[in-house]
């Protein structure tokens, strides 16, 4: 049994915690069962190899064992099932790469338990495991997701994708989401949450009428991208860089370092090359990614 996850970007600007969206990159995470095996077979390619745990530290097999808990499944092990994980999405990078593991480890448990939990199951499942919602939603179900919560169990809506292609740039740098986080402020200024919320508000309607200029202005941010970019040189300069080569729009990519800016197929080339010239001035080295919107999150394959 064979998954394949997309990687994901939250937020897109001011929609902190809410908005995320599925990109065509992708982790695969395969289990072979093989009943009369005596010793684990755990393999990571790609390039997580070296630096993922393998085993019960593993977030992946984490996933998948509690998952096998919630469905009440004992039969299967480290021992009798061979694990291959394949990462291409980059670590540390804010691009879900722990939720890609988070989601693949609960739908290859719940495809060899016959598919027992449907899609909001799985993806309350995540956000359980997640601790929040705006990367494993998206990779659970693909495109571009508001999520939010009703009570105990996620809500998530799905806006029209976008003919849009999305520059990815990652530098050689990581970031861990938690002290992403913890440098944020406990209180938003009125402000700033007036400003967002109208932000947020652009952001949606750019999406949902495909009118990409509204993405300017629509994916500016008060809340957490001005700390964040503290950490990251050249933030605000390298978002310029996408602008001025003709994106629509760019902003940090979940808690961040890599950047992301939203364009046209045929300005792409120009974006991409824009912003790496522009973190290289600041002595940031970035690999690029041109990537479309996935439209169908984790599947079997
Ligand atoms: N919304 C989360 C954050 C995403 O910005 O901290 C973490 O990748």
């Amino acid at each position: 049994m064979k998954v394949k996850v997309p990687a994901t970007t939250a937020n897109l600007g001011p929609g902190f915690d809410v908005f995320g969206a599925a990109l065509s990159l992708y982790n695969e995470f395969e289990a072979e069962y093989v009943p009369d095996a005596k010793k684990t077979y755990f393999m990571l390619k790609g390039v997580g190899k070296k630096s993922l745990p393998r085993g019960e530290k593993n977030l992946f097999w984490q996933s998948m064992q509690q998952t096998f808990k919630v469905l009440g499944e004992d039969k299967y092990n480290l021992k009798n099932l061979n694990i291959t994980v394949n990462t291409s999405i980059p670590l540390g990078g804010g691009l879900g790469s722990s939720a890609s593991a988070i989601v693949g480890g609960i739908v290859l448990a719940n495809a060899l338990c016959a598919n027992k939990l449907d899609k909001s199951q799985v993806a309350d499942l995540a956000v359980k495991i997640e601790g929040h919602s705006d990367n494993v939603i998206p990779a659970v179900y693909g495109g571009v997701c508001i999520c939010s919560k009703d009570g105990n169990h996620g809500a998530v809506i799905q806006l029209p994708i976008p003919k849009l292609k999305i520059v990815l740039c990652v530098p050689s740098f990581e970031l861990r989401t938690k002290r992403s986080r913890q440098i944020l402020p406990k209180y938003v200024d009125l402000q700033d949450l007036v400003f967002n919320t109208s932000r947020v508000a652009l952001l949606t309607a750019a999406f949902c009428c495909s009118d990409f200029a509204l993405l300017k202005t629509g994916m500016q941010d008060k809340v957490h991208q001005p700390y964040r970019g503290k950490m990251i040189p050249a933030m605000d300069e390298v978002f310029e860089a996408a602008l001025s080569a003709g994106a629509y729009g760019a902003c940090l990519s979940g808690s961040g370092p890599t950047l992301v800016a939203f364009c046209s197929a045929k300005d792409a080339i120009n974006v991409q090359k824009s912003m790496i010239k522009r973190w290289k001035k600041d002595s940031v080295h970035a690999k690029a990614y041109i990537s479309d919107f996935d439209a169908k999150g984790a599947i079997t394959v």
